[in-house]
């Protein structure tokens, strides 16, 4: 017990100071909306301590009174406030809102101390991965801002190698252990459990994810103008978007994000794409040349096979590399970067198929919807993941760099609209065998 408590005690902590980081900003700036997609960095950080005090000091009762009065808390309400009105909304200002955080912090500390042998530590894992799922969020905010740097130019990232872009591995087929249990991942969230056996026919899937300089082939040779590319849907998104591009390509090889401008680099998985784009770049691919023929996005089940599986030793890896945690020289995680690292960056961290970059750069389109695995039970915060099942969304893998590396696992899954962009998304390829 005094392991998880002092974990999850440096969890908290790291994940806080994460947060204070992305708002350590002035009153305007923080109160600004750089698009109805996502809210003022303002709501996020009292949202963050709204729901610690629901989840950690009230476990979950809102019929409790927490230490914001209710019409005050209903403001952080996700499913109540939808993204788009929260500008406009009476927000506690910044150092109210930094102070209730705080306060709540301090409380939740005492009860992590005062964690008993019976109690389970879950659901302060719950709350930091909350915390740090915000945190990203934020991250796309800033990215989105016009003006100059807030976050200066991003932490170095190890360099690529040449002759990976392109490739692909063969996983052959059979079953394998797809989603975890409490026992061996207790802080698994619930949409990753329970631990199942599944069978997977055999596929190709991509070595590394698609770079730049493949997706701007595609830009280049007018895919964007080609309905044979694209779905139904994926045409009418476009066509009513505007979108010739992937979000923050310029006209002339550059990219603007975070208030850097900087020529597109060749090397990096391409970023900010959306499911429909992902397609079309894959059907593009598929019909112009004859080794890439029958192109497509792997289902999240494929992706987390290639991710995990051991087929020496017939059982998972707690990563793709192996059993330990991430590190700087496995994965780009944590946010620093700001950016995705080039393909073939971390040969280190390539899975039992020899599948590199899975964790971190990227969230990674899938062909995917988003539903229960058999036998799912929803944690404390029920409303985390069941209200999306069978919605409109489509599961993204992996996480991008912006993801705090304490709350990964190669189970995690993310979702979103298949029309979204603004999040880290880029995609890797599969094949059928
Ligand atoms: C899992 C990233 C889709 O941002 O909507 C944050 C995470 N849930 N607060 C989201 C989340 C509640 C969620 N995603
Ligand atoms: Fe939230």
């Amino acid at each position: 017990m005094t392991d998880v408590r002092e974990l999850l005690g440096r969890d908290l902590t790291a994940a806080r100071e994460r947060t204070l980081l992305l708002t350590d900003h002035d009153e305007p700036e923080l109160l600004r909306q750089h698009t109805p997609l996502l809210s003022p960095l303002v709501w996020d950080l009292a949202h963050i301590g709204q729901q610690e005090d629901l989840w950690l000091l009230r476990r979950g009762d809102a019929t409790r009174t927490g230490l914001l009065p209710a019409d005050v808390e209903r403001l952080y309400d996700a499913f109540a406030q939808p993204r788009a009105v929260r500008a406009r909304l009476p927000l506690l200002p910044p150092v109210e809102a930094r102070r209730f955080c705080g306060e709540v912090r301090g409380r939740v500390l005492d009860r992590l101390d005062r964690l008993g042998g019976d109690d389970d530590p879950f659901d302060f894992a719950m709350v930091v991965s909350h915390e740090q799922q915000h945190d990203e969020t934020m991250l796309q905010a800033l990215a989105l801002r016009t003006g100059p740097p807030l976050l200066g130019a991003g932490a170095p990232l190890p360099p690529g190698r040449s002759g990976v872009a392109g490739t692909s591995v063969l996983v052959p087929g059979g079953p394998f252990v797809l989603g975890v249990d409490a026992a061996d991942e207790p802080f698994s969230l619930d949409n990753e459990r329970p631990a199942h056996v599944v069978d997977v026919p055999a596929f190709r899937i991509g070595r590394v994810p698609v770079t730049n300089a493949e997706y701007a082939a595609f830009v280049t040779d007018g895919g964007y103008r080609d309905d044979r590319w694209w779905s139904a849907r994926g045409r009418a998104h476009r066509d009513e978007a505007g979108l010739t591009a992937p979000m923050y390509w310029g006209p002339d090889g550059t990219r603007t994000r975070f208030g850097l401008v900087e020529a597109l680099p060749p090397d990096e998985p391409v970023q900010h794409v959306t499911f429909f784009e992902a397609e079309a770049y894959a059907a593009w691919l598929s019909a112009g040349s004859a080794g890439a023929a029958g192109a497509r996005l792997p289902t999240e089940v494929e992706w987390e096979k290639a991710a995990v599986w051991d087929p020496a030793l017939g059982r998972r890896r707690r990563f793709p590399w192996g059993d330990v945690e991430p590190t700087a020289a496995l994965a780009n995680l944590d946010g620093a970067a700001l950016r995705p690292a080039p393909v073939g960056a971390y040969p280190a961290g390539a899975s039992a198929y020899g599948v590199e970059q899975l964790m971190g750069d990227v969230w990674e389109w899938t062909s995917s919807g988003f539903t229960p695995w058999p036998g799912f039970r929803p944690m404390l915060y029920a409303d985390y993941s069941a209200p999306f099942f069978g919605g409109d969304y489509r599961v993204l893998r992996g996480g991008s760099w912006a993801v705090g590396a304490s709350i990964l696992r190669p189970s995690f899954r993310n979702w979103d609209h298949p029309i979204r962009r603004q999040v880290f998304s880029g995609l890797r390829l599969a094949w059928d065998v």
